[in-house]
């Protein structure tokens, strides 16, 4: 069996080196904003900012949960965090499980919070780690370790279901996440791995006392795929064949924004395939308060700090374009913004119980 970190450097590499999108797409493709000849505003006047977990952000962007642990995964943090706190945009660790059972390992963590000290810092745990037995103790440790302003708790049956030697234990997690949210001050984000969560899933989230899903939906990473060619270099046929077959598995990231957002009151982050500022503004005006990005972040990181500011700058640059076009000064206008969508996403939503009509009309008089 691997260890840890035999297992995050294995995951950094194949997502950097082999071809690990998921094959079905954000359904982003079919969400239109609709274009204003006249948007009676200045370019000048948009502002990018919101207020999320008790933070401004500049902008509604997170980085999302990528890495920690290992010297690697300290260096990539450390670019990560700073351009974070330059731009004043999000950034959420990767897994706090490996320096929770290994304190030596903490300053790959740390080095976030030194980097990032005014912007939103979320901690990260999983809910294997929740059903094995961790639980309020730990939860506290993973949030005081970054002095984090949310907790992300990951999602990820199907990975563990493919990864060799995964924990695949998920029952009796919402009991575990309501005593997380009874004990702890600190809001709980509870949050996909790329397949999505339901208007369900959500709605029994919302119960247990969550103040956030982060959806993670199906488009961009594949962790099946990711632990398919991890499965194929270590020459276990039989998960390799599982992970290619479910490569595609999950709910697309347009439908399970309007899943979650239509369903609870909960704050919504987008994430899974998010690549573009255009992709942002669509994810928004479908109902989602931020926006998390993860794997592009981790290709730039490796690059190095001016190629993660020169994404960030591009990222905020379309995004505030985008605003102007459609005459939204604020990211609360962009939300009520109208949207036209077409297609598959809007046959799901329908066949749902959503109505997909009612993002054209508003607005309209
Ligand atoms: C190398 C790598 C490591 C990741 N590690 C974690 C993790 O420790 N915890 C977590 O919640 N998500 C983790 N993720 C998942 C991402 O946060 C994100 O949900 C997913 O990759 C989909 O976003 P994307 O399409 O922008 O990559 C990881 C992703 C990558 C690529």
């Amino acid at each position: 069996m691997p260890t840890i970190e035999e297992r995050k450097n294995r995951h950094i590499r194949v997502s950097l080196e082999e071809a690990v999108e998921s094959g079905v797409s954000t359904g982003l493709e079919e969400i239109h904003l609709i274009h204003r000849a006249l948007p009676e505003i200045d370019l000048e006047e948009v502002d990018t900012s919101i207020r999320l977990f008790g933070c401004r952000l500049e902008a509604p962007i997170i980085i999302s949960a990528l890495t920690g642990g290992t010297e690697e995964g300290k260096r990539i943090n450390e670019v990560l965090a700073t351009a974070a706190e330059e731009y004043g945009i999000g950034i959420g660790v990767g897994s706090q499980r490996i320096a929770l059972e290994d304190p030596s390992r903490e300053p790959t963590f740390t080095i976030v919070r030194e980097r990032a000290p005014n912007t939103l810092v979320i901690a990260n745990l999983g809910c294997p780690q929740l059903s094995l037995g961790w639980g309020v103790e730990e939860a506290r440790r993973c949030i005081e370790m970054v002095e984090a302003d949310a907790l992300a708790i990951h999602m990820n049956p199907l990975q563990e279901a493919v990864q060799v030697g995964g924990e695949t234990r998920y029952r009796g997690i919402l009991t575990r996440i309501r005593e997380l949210a009874e004990a702890l001050e600190t809001p709980i984000i509870m949050k996909e791995t790329g397949c999505g969560v339901s208007a369900e899933d959500a709605k029994r989230i919302e119960k247990a006392g969550a103040e956030a899903i982060d959806v993670a939906g199906a488009g961009g990473t594949s962790w099946a795929i990711v632990e398919h060619h991890i499965a194929r270099e270590v020459g276990d046929k039989e998960r390799e064949a599982l992970g290619k077959a479910l490569g595609d598995w999950g709910i697309p990231t347009a439908i399970s924004i309007v899943e979650v957002s239509q369903s609870t009151g909960l704050r919504v982050i987008a994430s899974g395939g998010i690549r573009m500022g255009l992709d942002i503004a669509k994810a928004i005006a479908l109902g989602a308060d931020a926006v998390g990005i993860a794997r592009p972040f981790l290709q730039r990181a490796v690059e190095g700090l001016e190629s993660v500011r020169s994404y960030i700058l591009e990222l905020i640059r379309e995004l505030r374009t985008v605003m102007f076009l459609v005459g939204a000064r604020d990211v609360e206008e962009l939300r009520r913004t109208p949207i036209v969508i077409t297609g598959r996403t809007a046959e799901w939503l329908r066949m749902r119980g959503f109505n997909p009509e009612s993002y054209a009309r508003r607005g309209k008089r």
